[in-house]
């Protein structure tokens, strides 16, 4: 079965973050620590969504989740159904830039990650059928990227994500880029298709209504260096869409997260986060 749909294996990955800490060696002066201690759980088969100041290290801890950057102290675990410690599971990212190869048509920017693994064509052709029905693209396989709006190309981003069925999700600033009502549109669907598929998956973002409509529990993070100032269980009942909004658990979820984050934020505006 490789169908996008597919929840993978039973009770699927977690993940622990242990006492993480990296330092940015930089060429002159003190390094720049950019995480410090950082001790947090992924769940398996949830939405984990993690929210904090520009600049407070949330792309790089994804990066170290997905084992590109190794930490200066401290450890990632990958945790199977048993409780048991793992290898790294199959990861798959959308990363905060679209990453679109500009010469690929949409159906080969898809397709690529499988061509590499050498799947064959016709498995391939299946697949990344799939993909784009799940994001909405049927038609525009054989556009290349300049073709396409902001909304599209990130959508290619994620069915390129989505393509390879991996055990975790991660998802760095998925919808930064894009217009609120596109945004909406998007967050809604990204919500149908994380139910549908019940993958572990690790959302950063800037906007708490995304973080509230699409994760299971919310990761708060201080002002660089990043540290988990609170983590917050969401508890609101799925289908979530642009309705919850209006629901009063979600204004105070949104109260909360947000009265943690603001003294984050004007801190990293003011550059109390600077030098380390
Ligand atoms: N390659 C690098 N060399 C040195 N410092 C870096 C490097 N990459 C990131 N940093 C610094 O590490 C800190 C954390 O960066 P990171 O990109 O993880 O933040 P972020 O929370 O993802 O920010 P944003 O919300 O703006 O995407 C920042 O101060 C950044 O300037
Ligand atoms: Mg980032």
């Amino acid at each position: 079965m490789s169908g996008i749909a597919q929840p993978n294996g039973a009770g699927g990955i977690g993940i622990r973050a242990e006492d993480v800490s990296l330092a940015w060696a930089i060429r002159k002066g003190a390094p720049v620590i950019a995480l410090e201690g950082v001790s947090c759980a992924f769940a398996a088969g949830k939405v984990t969504a993690i929210i904090g100041p520009s600049g407070c290290g949330k792309s790089t801890l994804l990066q170290i989740v997905r084992g590109f950057l190794t930490p200066s102290s401290g450890r990632i675990a990958y945790i199977g159904g048993d409780g048991a410690n793992r290898p790294p599971p199959s990861m798959a990212t959308v990363w905060q830039s679209f990453n679109l190869f500009p010469w690929l048509t949409v159906e080969e920017n898809v397709g690529f990650g499988l061509e590499i693994a050498g799947v064959s064509k016709a498995e391939r052709q299946k697949r990344i059928g799939e993909a784009l029905a799940a994001v909405d693209l049927q038609g525009f396989e054989a556009k290349v990227p300049r073709q396409l709006s902001g909304g599209m190309r990130q959508r290619v981003g994620l069915a390129r994500a989505l393509v390879m069925n991996p055990d975790v999700l991660l998802l760095d600033e998925p919808f930064g880029a894009l217009d609120a009502q596109t945004r909406l549109v998007l967050q809604e669907q990204l919500a149908t298709l994380v139910e549908s598929t019940r993958k572990t998956a690790i959302l950063v973002t800037h906007s708490i209504e995304e973080a509230i409509l699409l994760a299971d529990t919310v990761l708060v993070m201080t002002a660089r260096p990043g540290r988990i100032a609170a983590e917050i269980e969401v508890g609101i009942p799925r289908p979530r869409g642009h309705a919850t909004t209006g629901r009063p658990e979600y204004t105070a979820l949104f109260e909360q997260i947000y009265g943690l984050l603001r003294d984050e934020v004007v801190k990293a505006m003011r550059g109390d986060d600077r030098g380390t």
